[in-house]
């Protein structure tokens, strides 16, 4: 990680915004020089947090004003969803590195000027998907890369996370004006897909997508929407549950993908109803399984046989590969013993949010592609909005737009060092 520091700036300092920032501060290679929000009060919480780790940040007056300071190389968007194109894309036309949050499309055209954009500009951009960095997701990517798993023919994930507590909280401060509170908004007004992108990452990743493969067609189903409602009646009494208006958005969302490898891909969301956190990824190829609910996998000719049922597939721990198949990044992340000196703790996703942001600042500085791309960008965040268009038709297939513009066909492999490589 030597050579100068990638100097950042951050628009957006809700929690994820601060988050994020606080550990810019702290790795090496990075420093920050600055943020911005439309709301006072998250600027205030992001300057005290600043200064308790020793830094004076610069307090931009606006988004434009940012952009314009020479200082800055690379800007962190962690807005409400929203506004992550429009504020990317200015960010690119200004000849900034731009590192975005996750969340879903608004629409296709957004995704395809973010293409065009970035395209045209030549700009560096990395889509912020940290589950993509996640130490058994690398794991598995090397398995898969090595051919434990042999063909894989179907993948499946979710965004399993009962966040009810939290969109309930942000119902209220929709109610009183506060900005921002996009997640109940569109739980308000649109039946969606509102976060396939923890899950499609990985499964994007492990299936080549945009570079010899892609998904060709979308099929989406969606549930009744009880979940809120039945957690205010819990927490609250039945007058507050009469208050809160009905959703558009269903609790459980189901959708399917075709590839043009022939491959399916299965994601589910789930955030309204009480259900342990997972990403629920599987994998199954013409050799075995992963599944990551039990951390166990099945490999023909590797795993224990039942010697009382010898053609019975069996169970065995994902530990016994933990070693042999430990991504670079990880194992160049605990050399340094990063996890010891951060104090970050092993069972939140925060090391994951390290590793990937010494993988934006790595790849600016040392002139690498970006691991996450813009095209993976535009395909994972617009299968939101391929959802919403086949359940507004009864759960027609739809066709998933090519925005590599045929690029998939053809597209050199990564130049990039092996650390950063969340792919196969
Ligand atoms: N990758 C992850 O694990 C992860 C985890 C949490 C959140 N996120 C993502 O991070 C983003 C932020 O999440 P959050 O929970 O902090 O949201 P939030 O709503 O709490 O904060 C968003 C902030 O952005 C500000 N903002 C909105 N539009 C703006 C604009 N045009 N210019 C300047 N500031 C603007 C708001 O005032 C607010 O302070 C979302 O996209 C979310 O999906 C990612």
């Amino acid at each position: 990680m030597a050579g100068k520091a990638v100097k950042f700036g951050f628009v957006g300092l809700g929690s994820r915004g601060r988050l994020m920032m606080k550990k810019v501060i702290r790795i090496p290679g990075t420093k920050l020089v600055g943020f911005c929000d439309l709301n006072q009060e998250c600027v205030d919480l992001a300057v005290k947090a600043a200064e308790e780790l020793g830094v004076k940040p610069k307090v931009y007056e606006n988004y434009d004003a940012m952009l314009n300071d020479p200082a800055i190389d690379a800007v962190v968007i962690a807005t409400s969803w929203s506004a992550h194109i429009s504020l990317a894309c200015k960010a690119m036309e200004a000849g900034k590195a731009v590192a975005m949050e996750v969340g879903p499309a608004m629409s296709l055209q957004e995704c395809f000027k973010l293409v065009e954009v970035q395209e045209r500009t030549g700009a560096k951009f990395m889509f912020l998907e940290n589950t993509c960095y996640n130490r058994d997701v690398l794991l598995v990517m090397n398995m898969i890369k090595d051919g434990l798993f042999g063909e894989i023919v179907h993948a499946a994930g979710c965004y399993q996370h009962c966040v009810t507590d939290i969109v309930y909280k942000e119902y209220d401060a929709f109610n009183r004006g506060v900005p921002g509170n996009e997640r109940i908004v569109n739980r308000m007004k649109r039946n969606m897909e509102p976060y396939p992108t923890h899950d499609i990452g990985p499964i994007a990743k492990a299936l080549n997508i945009n570079r010899g493969n892609r998904f060709i067609s979308l099929t989406a189903m969606s549930s009744k929407a009880v979940g809120l409602n039945s957690y205010v009646e819990k927490q609250y009494g039945k007058e507050k549950a009469g208050e809160f208006k009905p959703l558009a958005q269903g609790d459980v969302v189901t959708t399917m993908i075709k590839c043009a490898g022939g491959e399916t891909v299965l994601l589910t969301w789930n955030t309204a109803l009480p259900a342990p956190a997972s990403k629920g990824f599987k994998f199954h190829g013409t050799n075995g399984v992963y599944h990551d609910e039990l951390k166990s996998v099945h490999i023909d000719g590797m795993t224990p046989t039942d010697p009382k049922a010898p053609t019975a597939k069996q169970w065995e721990g994902l530990d016994k590969y933990a070693k042999k198949y430990k991504h670079p990044g990880w194992v160049w992340f605990d050399r340094n013993k990063y996890m010891e000196k951060y104090s970050i703790n092993p069972r939140a996703h925060g090391d994951a949010d390290y590793l990937i942001l010494m993988a934006f600042a790595d790849c600016i500085r040392e002139g690498y592609d970006m691991p996450i791309d813009v095209y993976d960008a535009a395909t994972w965040i617009a299968i939101s909005v391929l959802v919403e268009e086949s359940l507004a038709l009864g759960g027609q297939p739809v066709f998933f737009p090519d925005f590599s513009n045929g690029g998939w066909l053809r597209r050199a492999p990564l130049n990039i060092d092996k650390r950063w490589n969340c792919g196969i």
